[in-house]
């Protein structure tokens, strides 16, 4: 059974169709690119996914239950997890302090029982955890705001982590970096994400091919291809529509 599934989705924006109905399975512990000209519609099938919006037609599944209806926090709260979407908050607060703060609210713990010191050592130490993990223990102390760009986005995927998701959606993640950032980010995330199931947009198709096994190509709201990314690659269809084109 696939983890995470969309039954013939169908979105549109004041009566502007751009979804026209889109089927998407992923397998549990698979890494899945979508890839796609822009205004395809990628975004747009993620905030469905994530309950940002309501589909006009069709059905989201996680591990074939139907949460179509269910709000964006139940979700996150059953292993949805979509990261880049750094809040202000996160800003002002330490690097430690944001771990903290993500670790604290996935073991549900209220702050007025943060006093009891055997549980805030074992959050601490799965913050030191996961502070290594991304690379950011030296930075610790450091304010969010003040890390640079690439760091920020190792804060959020160490966020991400900190909810312990089932399925990690990444939507552009190295969107605006330098190559060396990239290159950066991209190790990192094959790093830190090894073994968990991986959906990313990205139109970078260095990216894609080194963090995904299978590629779906969506053109204009509906899905062009899917498969192994081999296959992809050498899909006519996708070479004339997509992966011929000059970015
Ligand atoms: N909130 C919105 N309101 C109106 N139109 C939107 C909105 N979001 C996306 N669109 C339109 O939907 C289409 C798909 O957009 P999007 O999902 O962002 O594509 P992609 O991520 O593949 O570039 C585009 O034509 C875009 O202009
Ligand atoms: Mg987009």
């Amino acid at each position: 059974m696939s983890i995470l599934q969309t039954k013939d989705i169908r979105h549109d924006f004041h009566g502007l169709a751009v979804l026209f109905g889109v089927d998407l399975e992923v397998a549990e512990g698979e890494r899945r690119a979508i890839i796609g000209p822009n205004g395809a519609g990628k975004t747009t099938l993620f905030n469905l996914i994530t309950g940002k919006y309501l589909p006009r037609d069709g059905a989201v599944l996680l591990d074939g239950r139907d949460i179509t209806r269910r709000p964006v926090y139940w979700r996150a709260r059953h292993g949805l997890a979509r990261s880049f979407q750094i809040t202000n908050i996160f800003r002002r607060l330490t690097v430690y302090q944001s771990l903290q703060a993500a670790v604290l609210s996935r073991r549900s713990i209220r702050l007025d029982f943060i006093h009891q010191v055997s549980r805030m050592t074992a959050v601490n130490q799965e913050v030191d955890q996961l502070l290594e993990r991304i690379g950011l223990s030296e930075q610790a102390q450091v304010p969010g705001g003040m890390l640079a760009y690439g760091q920020q986005r190792a804060l959020e995927i160490g966020l991400t982590l900190a909810l312990r998701p089932r399925v990690i959606l990444l939507d552009e993640p190295t969107a605006g970096m330098s190559g060396e950032e990239t290159r950066h980010v991209v190790d990192l995330i094959k790093r830190v994400t090894e073994g968990m199931t991986l959906v990313i947009i990205e139109h970078d198709m260095e990216v894609v091919f080194g963090l995904a096994d299978r590629i779906t190509v969506l053109h204009y709201g509906a899905v062009l291809a899917s498969g192994p990314k081999d296959e992809i690659q050498q899909d006519p269809k996708v070479k004339e529509a997509y992966l011929g084109e000059e970015d």
